[in-house]
């Protein structure tokens, strides 16, 4: 036996490392017409994990504090070595996490893996994408230039429109009555612990569930597009006669991954600055409210949404509408039948919503 081989053999016999493989790799066997939207979240995770890695090098140089954080962000784009790469990484990461998110939450509505058994993997999966909002809004702040301070200031302003509450939160939020170096140090302290570590807890849950319930079978290609299961007892889900985890479908996530890295990687090397407006590069000052102060364009559509309302209350409610029912959708949404060509009436909202979340952001932009 070589070296290597009695390594393998001595933690098999201690591990078990055989029947693991087997059973988590080349015997976990996935739909045969499992297509490339699957592997969204795969490049989640690969995102997630260079979000954290990202963050820990950028804590080893910024400094949340009001006189020092832009001036120690400055530092760490101009002085540090290969700062300006780990940070770019980071704000151009964020962006691209949220439209990931967004891509991997229609291709599961759009295939209807959100239905019946998996109502529970919908809910995590829509806990993250609240969590990944909260964290790249507390993100944003950090850099404590024009531009952090004043969109955080828009963004916590609507808070104060809830009635009753709004005033109280709107101040618990930022730590005083408008945002100052209080607000940067409890942004700072929900970004780096809270956050990560809740993002990282729903992460296991969302996993967790589906390798119990087991992977949702395409409703394209194969005759059966229905959802057999009667709910009245548990069952996993198996795809005798499918294609193994290891390698097949792991070819297709790496291939995946990798379109992913080259698009970012492009973004942050050839045109990092589309995510960086002209008041991103002016340390923040309380006294000068910039002329154009916008979100980030994942918020555009619900800032554009507050103004087309005559009150603030009308805009936030039709908001918490909108967000309450996608929560609830698998509930709602009851059919067994998964293929969108058959669900006419989802395949108009699901038309509908995307155009009308696309104009409304671009009026965002533009108004
Ligand atoms: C950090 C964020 C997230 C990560 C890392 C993540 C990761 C994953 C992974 C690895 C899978 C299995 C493969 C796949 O179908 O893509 C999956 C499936 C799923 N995800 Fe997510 N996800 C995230 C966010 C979300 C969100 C925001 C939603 C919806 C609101 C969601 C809903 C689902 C559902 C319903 C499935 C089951 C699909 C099936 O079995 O066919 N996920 N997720």
């Amino acid at each position: 036996m070589t070296p290597l081989k009695s390594i393998y053999h001595w933690l098999d016999v201690r591990l078990g490392l055989g029947e693991l493989v087997e059973k988590h790799l080349t015997g976990y066997l996935l739909p045969r017409n499992i297509n490339a939207w699957y592997s969204l979240g795969s490049v989640l995770l690969v995102i997630f994990g260079i979000q954290i890695a990202t963050g820990i090098l950028l804590l080893i140089y910024y400094v949340p504090d009001a006189e020092k954080a832009f001036k120690s962000v400055t530092y760490i784009m101009n002085d540090v070595p290969f700062g300006w790469f780990i940070r770019l990484c980071h704000a151009v990461g964020s962006n691209m996490m949220v439209a990931v998110l967004l891509l991997h939450m229609l291709s599961v509505l759009f295939m209807g893996s959100h239905k019946s058994p998996r109502e529970m993997n919908w809910l995590t999966g829509f806990i993250l994408f609240n969590l990944i909002l909260g964290i790249s809004l507390t993100g944003y702040l950090l850099p404590w230039s024009q531009l952090s301070f004043w969109a955080t200031t828009v963004a916590t302003n609507s808070v104060g429109a809830i009635p009753i509450v709004g005033e109280y939160l709107m101040t618990f939020l930022r730590g005083g009555i408008l945002v100052g170096p209080p607000t940067l140090g409890r942004f700072f302290a929900v970004h780096v612990t809270f956050l990560p570590l809740a993002i990282g807890a729903f992460i296991v849950a969302h996993l967790f569930l589906l390798e119990r319930i087991g992977v949702s079978t395409p409703p394209f290609g194969l005759g059966e597009t229905k959802n057999n299961w009667q709910g009245d007892s548990f069952r996993y889900q198996s795809h005798p006669g499918g294609i193994p985890f290891f390698p097949n479908y792991l070819l297709q996530d790496m291939t995946s991954i990798l379109i992913y890295l080259a698009i970012f990687l492009t973004v942050v090397f050839f045109s990092p600055y589309i995510f960086f407006p002209p008041t991103a590069f002016v340390p923040a000052d309380p006294f000068k409210t910039p002329a154009h102060i916008k979100p980030e364009w994942y918020f555009l559509a619900n800032y554009q949404t507050l103004k087309v309302f005559p009150n603030e209350l009308l805009g936030l409610m039709v908001q918490g509408a909108a967000m309450t029912i996608l929560a609830l959708l698998p509930f709602l949404d009851r059919s067994k039948e998964r293929n969108p060509l058959k669900r006419p009436l989802f395949l108009s909202c699901f038309a509908g919503g995307i155009i009308l979340y696309i104009a409304m952001a671009i009026w965002g932009h533009y108004s």
